[in-house]
């Protein structure tokens, strides 16, 4: 399959709403999009990432209004978190409608929605016909693509098309909340921290995975994610390691003598937004050993933490 490359966000929608699958930049990392009544689109979407089926997809819109769309009902919490947050690296998960197909949702009776902020990706999803179902535009299991080159290496030839936009300015993931049930739950952490949500929603619940759960809160949490092929070790403060040969450091402090590449973040802001494209980059140089700095469970740092550790197989 010949995969267009393009900067205009008229012609990738034009190539998603004849039933084409489409990668697109987000502000937190790039996505794969189709059209959610394209069944066959859809289909080739899994196909083209070797994603797992059970696994749903993100819905996307490009304003709050398109929300009934999809939703069956918007409750109050999830008022308060669109008033707050949308757009922006939020994903909902609510009682899905009948629009939206089971092939969207891996069989399940609610549905995540996110509005991204990017003016890029609103431009596109506002010239799409319907919401955009999409996971991160990456192979199954490897680190997410946080520029259009990274969604090239993974995708090209097996998507129809590539919106090439600006790296993306977050590089972690959508924050994903459950309103579905009587008490909302963060799913997933992301660049709207716990802090920022339990300022809204003082009730707000952490979900604690264990992989002995037989139907996760969200199923993409039992598969292996975000790791390169490089080993990664987790760093904490004053822990002794000898250092091996062909080994990169990231973090925010200093890096230990010895390892042959290294990226120091002076925030954890900086942490996010590299944190992939140095895994990918690190890849690339041959590099066998990536040491990372594990940042505390407070703001961003929760989310940072949480990709570290599955990065390094350790959940
Ligand atoms: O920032 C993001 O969220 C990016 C951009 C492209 O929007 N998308 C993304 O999609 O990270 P993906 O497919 O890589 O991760 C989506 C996660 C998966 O773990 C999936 O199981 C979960 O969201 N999810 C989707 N729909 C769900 C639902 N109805 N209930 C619970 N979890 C859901
Ligand atoms: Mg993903």
């Amino acid at each position: 399959m010949q995969t267009t490359l393009t900067d205009s966000a008229k012609e990738a929608a034009d190539i998603l709403n004849s039933g084409g699958v489409v990668a697109f930049p987000t502000e937190t990392v790039y996505g794969l999009g189709a059209g959610i009544c394209h069944t066959e689109a859809i289909r080739q979407l899994f196909h083209a990432k070797g994603r797992p089926g059970d696994n749903p997809l993100i819905v996307h819109i490009y304003s709050p209004e398109q929300l009934t769309d999809v939703a069956e009902e918007i409750n109050q919490s999830a008022r308060l978190l669109i008033e707050h947050f949308f757009p922006g690296p939020l994903t909902l998960v609510l009682k899905k409608n009948q629009r939206v197909p089971y092939s969207v949702t891996a069989g399940l009776e609610t549905v995540g929605v996110r509005c991204p902020a990017n003016p890029l990706a609103q431009e596109f999803l506002s010239h799409c016909s319907s919401p955009v179902a999409a996971p991160s535009a990456n192979l199954s299991g490897l680190p997410s693509a946080t520029s259009w080159e990274a969604v090239y290496e993974d995708l090209h030839g097996k998507i129809n098309a590539l919106l090439r936009g600006k790296p993306s300015t977050i590089g972690i993931e959508s924050t994903i909340v459950d309103c579905s049930g009587s008490v909302p739950v963060l799913l997933r952490a992301g660049a709207i921290t716990l802090e920022q949500l339990e300022a809204v929603l003082p009730e707000i619940i952490v979900n604690v995975h264990t992989d002995k759960q037989e139907i996760p809160k969200s199923p993409g949490l039992k598969y292996p994610h975000y790791a390169p092929k490089a080993s990664i070790r987790l760093l904490q403060a004053n822990d002794e390691i000898t250092i091996r040969p062909s080994s990169a450091y990231i973090g925010l402090s200093a890096p230990p003598e010895g390892v042959s590449l290294f990226r120091i973040c002076p925030t954890l802001q900086e942490y996010g937004r590299h944190l992939f494209s140095f895994f990918r980059h690190c890849d690339s140089q041959g590099i066998k050993m990536i040491y990372c700095e594990l940042p505390e469970n407070i703001g961003i740092g929760r989310a940072i933490r949480d990709r570290l550790i599955r990065a390094s197989g350790k959940r």
